[in-house]
């Protein structure tokens, strides 16, 4: 096994390799079949500061290239998480970002003030692909103001570093990007599901509306993280579509200091620790001394 590690936020992580929010609950669930210390970071299924309900089924659909999901957001409340989860990751020795969100900015303020800096925590992740209710649902993350407007205030809550988790329903991803830097974000995750819908032509309905994840969307992710990491200074975070380890490669060259996989978990609940394996192996193969090696290195041709 070469060097995988990886600085972020002036922490040493094992890898450059995480979960993407809420594809593996809890973090416990995917005990029986592989240990937590195999990711670089767990990353916390959506919180927010007070427990939310979700929406009602069908909140899981599999389309021929990727998957739509409706969770909803279901969380227990960020609370609850630190009283009945975080102390596990502590003792596995595995760091964690907390993805967070509201449906106002008070319930964005009031979840971030909750999460108090410990040395397993590497940073908040703030999800603004919520829909702001008092702007009639527009979500939080399509204007540059707004994105500007609630990174800022959020700094000024909390002293964890803060990455913005940026919704690809936008004109410009890299202004948007900027927009979050300006305001203090620390790095980026790059990106959220796509809108999507089905019909059922049977029973003449549409099952499901939510969020477009998986294989289809890794050619919008990559060109977001090729745009957005020439466009600002911070890490980003690379995830959408990431299913094999070529996949993830693709993702680092492009210019991602590290990744997260969601869907592909679905598919097959072994793929993280096999592309681990993989990203290892392709850098041994290649003569690399860690990821920083290939990091770019395609944007930059
Ligand atoms: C079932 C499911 C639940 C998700 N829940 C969240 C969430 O709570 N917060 C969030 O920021 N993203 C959430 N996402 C989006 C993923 O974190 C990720 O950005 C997206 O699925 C793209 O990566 P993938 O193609 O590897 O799945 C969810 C995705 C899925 C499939």
């Amino acid at each position: 096994m070469g060097n995988l590690t990886v600085e972020f936020f002036e922490k040493t992580l094992r890898n450059p390799v995480m979960n993407a929010s809420g594809t593996l609950g809890y973090g416990k669930e995917i005990e029986p079949l592989w240990g937590i210390e195999t990711l670089g970071t767990y990353v916390t299924k959506g919180l927010s500061a007070k427990p939310h309900h979700g929406n009602p089924t069908p909140r899981v659909w599999e389309e021929r290239n990727g998957m739509i999901n409706s969770i909803g957001l279901q969380n227990i409340g960020v609370e609850r998480f630190f009283d009945e989860y975080f102390p596990y990751f502590k003792k596995r020795k595995t760091p964690v970002i907390v993805n967070f969100f509201g449906f106002t900015e008070e319930e964005y303020l009031a979840c971030a003030a909750k999460v108090k800096p410990d040395p397993f925590i590497v940073a908040l992740e703030i999800n603004l692909s919520c829909p702001n209710i008092k702007k009639g649902g527009i979500s939080f993350g399509k204007e540059p103001g707004a994105v500007f407007e609630i990174v800022k205030h959020v700094k000024s809550v909390t002293k964890l570093p803060l990455i913005a988790k940026l919704t690809p329903e936008v004109r410009n991803i890299a202004e948007i990007a900027q927009a979050a830097h300006e305001g203090g974000a620390d790095g980026l995750t790059l990106i959220n599901t796509m809108p999507a819908a089905v019909v059922d032509v049977k029973s003449r309905n549409i099952p499901i509306k939510g969020g477009l994840s998986g294989p289809i969307l890794k050619p919008i992710a990559l060109r977001a993280v090729y745009e957005c990491s020439k466009a600002v200074p911070i890490p980003i975070i690379g995830a959408g579509g990431i299913m094999n380890t070529e996949d993830a490669i693709s993702f680092f060259m492009a210019g991602a200091r590290a990744i997260q996989i969601g869907t592909a978990t679905f598919v097959d609940p072994y793929a993280i620790p096999k592309i681990i394996r993989g990203i290892d192996e392709y850098l041994d193969a290649h003569g690399c001394s860690g990821i920083g090696d290939i990091v770019g290195i395609a944007r930059d041709q």
